[in-house]
């Protein structure tokens, strides 16, 4: 009973909802996204620089052909610019066919459920269309009490709206709501949306977080939790 005690305690005094970003926070397919668009740049002859490859995490699909087409973009028509991001998606989803459990990032598999556990309910915030094939892949779709895609929302990230959607999906206050996010984009996000944002993966693009952690292993939920007694 003091065992169970402890647990409870937190889960009431908790009170608050976690939002996960997909791409780069549970899983490594930003690697894919970014392979996609560099092979589309090269078939444009055109360049694709490290910093334009760090603009288009968590950027929506047709945000992030602006930044690839960069000074390009007015040589393309909408249509033409349609179709390139057609082009993008399928060699994304061509790179992402092979996708398998042992893609997930570390710690995907052990916060979410702990969360869970402490009656924490968490969210997927993504703007990729494709998040849901993403997720049946790694075989965790399930652990989600929602989840919000590129399909739920008009304007992607830096807005919050991603994040308000999933907020009031799990019924819960967005000043009461943490999101996990690799994208500078997905940090300004959260805060737009008055929630608290972790940072995971390169401290330097999510500089401005409230705490930053390399991996969602390295993230417990008290951690969590003190973020919302400041
Ligand atoms: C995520 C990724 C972005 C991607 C966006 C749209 O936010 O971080 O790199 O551009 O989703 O993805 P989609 O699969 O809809 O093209
Ligand atoms: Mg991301």
């Amino acid at each position: 009973m003091v065992k169970s005690g402890i647990i409870y305690s937190m889960d009431t005094r908790a009170g608050f909802g976690a939002i996960f970003d997909l791409d780069g926070v549970i899983v490594s397919t930003d690697k894919y996204h970014r392979e996609a668009w560099r092979r589309l740049a090269d078939e444009l002859r055109i360049p694709f620089t490290e910093a334009q490859a760090q603009a288009t995490r968590g950027v929506d699909r047709m945000a992030s052909l602006a930044v690839v087409l960069g000074e390009h973009a007015g040589k393309f028509t909408d249509e033409q610019k349609a179709a390139l991001a057609e082009r993008k998606n399928g060699v994304y989803k061509e790179l992402i066919k092979g996708i398998t459990p042992a893609d997930a990032l570390p710690g995907a598999d052990t916060l979410v459920p702990a969360l869970k556990a402490l009656g924490i309910p968490c969210a997927i915030g993504s703007a990729s269309k494709n998040a849901k094939p993403v997720l049946e892949s790694l075989g965790i779709a399930g652990m989600f009490d929602a989840i919000v895609t590129g399909y739920d929302f008009t304007h992607g990230k830096p807005a919050p709206d991603v994040f308000l959607v999933a907020a009031s999906r799990i019924g819960v206050e967005a000043s009461r709501c943490v999101v996990f996010e690799d994208a500078a984009a997905g940090i300004q996000a959260a805060h737009a949306g008055g929630m608290k944002a972790v940072g995971i993966g390169n401290p330097e693009i999510v500089r401005g977080c409230d705490l930053f952690a390399r991996t969602l292993a390295d993230v417990t939920p008290v951690q969590i939790r003190a973020l919302f007694a400041l």
